[in-house]
């Protein structure tokens, strides 16, 4: 194990003396010479937990870290640590090893060439060798499956052995079926009459792993009914159940919150509802002038109140006047239909740990949009964190959401946000300026390694900010496991 090699934190220092051209300047440059570090030619993959077994070779390695996988095989000579401890990791998620030897190590930014692509759970086909039994049903594996119900609603529950990454559900193709597809795993019932849809989700907190999918009967003449039988669980189609990535759906909102930002809501035109993890952001896809344009965004919730579409997702977009998506999507009506894609990102909620009491969010312009979903997550009344939002933004008409995030300030003494303008009018009383290591100073402590350091620092904007940002937090020591920087 790690641990055994020696390591940085106390342990006796365990370098190796590596081969002559082969120190961290020689890396970068081999990075920046334009040859392939990815061995997949750049393309992107999604990669299951089977196929990044299969890489595990010296002249083949690949390695899992926070959710993203690399190509290691080049980088192995350069390992101070050695080709052996790195060979260690190969073939497996390696996060946890990876921090237990040097937490501190920037490998985001080491390995920023090597990106093979991102980790996606895969279908447990053992799950549903032999069909599924009525009623509850535990999958030693996976997720332990259970269902109530009362006059006029049905709930299925799903209870999961991993955190919830990923859950999709829909009552397609035919009405008398529910499928849900959670952490990689088919689930599918037949219901004995038809349900409402939407069905109104619970998602679990950091405690229970517990999915709760309660949709309403169709009431009949004579009034609600019981169901005298437990829905049968589905065998899997012969053929593997699919979800296309891109799938169409439409406006149901369309609202401008500044001079030139929205917030747009969009629903699926099937029956469909999807889950996107926090931080984690969708593609959406127009055929504009009969070329298809595919951009990135960024899911929010509302910060004070209850969304009106449950199955919808909510996205803040800025219109550029010279942006060929965002200028196209800010200008949509009600009912125009575009598509959506499939989750990614490599977030994830898990790496602010049960140490952490102090979340600093630093953001500048759309860059917020992040945050939101963090800030909700991290205000839960059950959790003790203390958030604090340093908004950088040019003007305080640029400023997105000032009043709902003033409300917030006075509803929940767990929050506070300050502002930083770059280019404020002589009226502002707050913070001016941009991003410098003085002003991060004033809100993060100096970082102290010799105890469980409770701050978590998240990072987003432009992505010459993101990389500021970044720079001055690797001055003040703080290590890659206390801070997230999204990224393009
Ligand atoms: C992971 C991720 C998440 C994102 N989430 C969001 C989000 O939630 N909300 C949101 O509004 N955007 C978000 N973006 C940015 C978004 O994907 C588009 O890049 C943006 O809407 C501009 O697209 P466009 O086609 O209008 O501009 P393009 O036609 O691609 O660019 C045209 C011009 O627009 C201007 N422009 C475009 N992007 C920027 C920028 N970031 N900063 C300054 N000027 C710019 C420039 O003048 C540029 O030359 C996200 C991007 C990524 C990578
Ligand atoms: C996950 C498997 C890994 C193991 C078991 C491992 C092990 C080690 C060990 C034993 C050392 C010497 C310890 C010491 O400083 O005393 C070391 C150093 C180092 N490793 Fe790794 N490593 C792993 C992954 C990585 C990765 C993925 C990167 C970067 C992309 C990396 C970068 C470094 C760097 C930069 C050092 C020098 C650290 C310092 O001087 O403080 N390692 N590693």
């Amino acid at each position: 194990m790690a641990n055994s090699l020696g390591s940085a934190t106390g342990n006796p220092r365990n370098k190796v003396s590596l081969k002559p051209g082969h120190s961290l300047m020689d890396w970068i440059r081999l990075g920046n010479s334009g040859v392939d570090l990815t061995g997949t030619g750049g393309v992107l993959l999604e990669v299951t937990k089977e196929q990044l077994a299969k890489h595990k070779s010296i002249d083949d390695a690949w390695i899992c870290l926070r959710g993203k996988v690399y190509n290691i095989t080049k980088y192995l000579d350069y390992h101070p640590g050695g080709v052996e401890a790195l060979m260690e990791g190969a073939g497996t998620d390696a996060t946890t090893l990876f921090n237990q030897v040097h937490s501190w190590v920037n490998f985001e930014s080491i390995l920023n060439k090597c990106v093979v692509g991102r980790m996606v759970a895969a279908v447990d086909s053992d799950i549903f060798a032999s069909p599924p039994k009525p009623g509850p049903v535990k999958h030693e594996s996976a997720i332990k499956l259970d269902w109530s119900q009362q006059s006029k609603s049905v709930t299925f529950y799903l209870y999961l052995k991993e955190p919830l990454a990923q859950l999709s559900i829909t009552n397609i193709p035919d009405d008398d079926e529910l499928w849900v597809l959670a952490n990689g795993i088919w689930i599918g019932w037949s219901l004995l009459l038809p349900l409402k849809w939407p069905p109104s989700i619970n998602l679990p907190t950091n405690d229970m792993q517990k999915v709760e999918i309660k949709l309403d009967k169709v009431i009949e003449d004579g009034g609600p009914k019981m169901w005298q039988e437990v829905p049968k669980q589905l065998p899997l189609p012969a053929e593997e159940k699919k979800i296309d990535s891109f799938l169409p759906c439409n406006v149901v909102s369309i609202f401008q919150i500044n001079h030139n930002v929205y917030t747009i809501t969009l629903e699926f035109l099937d029956k469909i509802y999807r889950y996107v993890p926090v931080g984690h952001h969708v593609a959406l896809q127009a055929s504009l002038k009969g070329q298809i344009i595919t951009r990135n965004y960024t899911p929010i919730t509302n910060l004070l109140h209850q969304p009106s579409f449950p199955t919808g997702i909510t996205f803040m977009v800025k219109s550029y006047s010279n942006g060929i998506f965002s200028s196209w999507l800010t200008t949509r009506k009600v009912g125009d239909i575009l598509k959506i894609s499939e989750p990614c990102g490599t977030f994830s909620v898990s790496y602010i740990n049960e140490t952490v009491t102090h979340l600093i969010l630093i953001a500048a312009g759309t860059g917020f949009t992040p945050m939101v979903r963090i800030i909700n997550w991290a205000l839960q009344p059950h959790k003790r964190i203390n958030v604090k939002l340093l908004f950088f933004n040019k003007s305080e008409k640029d400023i997105i959401w000032k009043r709902e995030l003033s409300h917030l300030m006075g509803k929940n003494s767990r929050f506070v946000v300050e502002y930083v303008l770059s280019e404020a009018n002589s009226c502002w009383k707050g913070k001016r300026g941009y991003i410098t290591p003085q002003l991060l100073e004033t809100v993060l402590p100096v970082y102290m390694k010799c105890i469980p350091f409770p701050y978590f620092v998240c990072v987003c904007g432009p992505s010459s900010f993101t990389q500021l940002a970044e720079r001055y937090l690797q001055d003040m020591d703080y290590p890659t496991s206390n801070y997230y920087c999204f990224r393009g």
